[in-house]
């Protein structure tokens, strides 16, 4: 039965061996593309939950881990659910991942976040305390600005961060966004492909992005530190921002480059 907050209960006895072999090829592929890829917050968190220790994580013994650390727990929900129920959740520290795995033969590809998507790509960085209380603030700005009318410029925040994200270290540019760190293809493409523009995060024009949920991102955006995203984003009060935006209808193409902008690579735009 489903609870007025969209959370089920994960029913982690019903995965059948190959659900749970399922999850361990994916596993297997990606923490052997990771290193030197993912930032290390990531990395670290994958070991500090223990994700590898076989089979779909039991989301009941990895919240007790993760709150521990961070204070989050991670909750079950059919799939995508209503904006306001999303928030709500991200609000009061709670992540809802789906529960259902891709079938074996949807390794690749597919449309609706699963477990292992939202598990492998998103939980981890929630061990990172500075990444947990942006994710959080994100969840309070989202209930916040559900009236504005400026719910697509939020999620364009979300989506160029918390899904495609970036990030710059002393060891060289490194992924910390779930869709890039959970896929085998965007994880190289992302970071090595000569194609996409990488380029310096800036708050407002990350909001006034357009993006695409079909295909690689055209362009990325990279942060100097979590600290940098968090300050950017939570010491800012959105409201003049939905102002200005309220006037403007167009989006900038995912492949724009602004005059004034800090360019870290310039794509080539050839795999678009
Ligand atoms: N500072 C934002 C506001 O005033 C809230 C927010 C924080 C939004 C972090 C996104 C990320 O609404
Ligand atoms: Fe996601």
């Amino acid at each position: 039965m489903m609870a007025d907050d969209y959370t089920i209960p994960q029913g982690w006895d019903r995965y059948t061996d190959e659900e749970h072999r399922t999850w361990d090829t994916l596993y297997e592929r990606q923490v052997k593309l990771l290193p030197g890829k993912a930032e290390q917050s990531f990395i670290d968190g994958l070991k500090a939950l223990d994700l590898g220790r076989g089979g779909i994580p039991n989301f009941e013994t990895m919240s007790d881990e993760l709150e521990s650390l961070t204070g989050w727990r991670v909750v079950a929900v059919p799939g995508l659910v209503p904006d306001e129920v999303f928030f709500d959740h991200l609000a009061n520290r709670r992540f809802p991942a789906g529960n259902f795995i891709r079938r074996a033969d949807q390794l690749d590809y597919l449309q609706e976040p699963d477990v292992f998507h939202d598990v492998f790509g998103h939980v981890p960085m929630l061990t990172n305390p500075v990444f947990a209380d942006y994710m959080q603030a994100y969840g309070k700005g989202g209930l916040r600005s559900l009236d504005s009318g400026c719910l697509k410029n939020l999620a364009a925040l979300y989506w160029y961060t918390v899904e495609f994200g970036l990030i710059q270290t002393d060891d060289g540019l490194r992924i910390y966004g779930a869709g890039i760190v959970s896929s085998a293809s965007e994880s190289v493409f992302s970071l090595k492909d000569p194609s996409p523009h990488r380029l310096h995060f800036d708050l407002e024009r990350v909001m006034r992005t357009d993006y695409r949920i079909d295909d690689f991102q055209q362009t990325y955006f990279v942060i100097d530190s979590y600290e940098d995203l968090f300050h950017a984003t939570v010491d800012t009060d959105f409201g003049p921002i939905y102002e200005r935006l309220q006037g403007v209808d167009e989006k900038y193409p995912v492949d724009t480059i602004l005059n004034e902008e800090e360019v870290i690579h310039r794509g080539t735009q050839d795999y678009a």
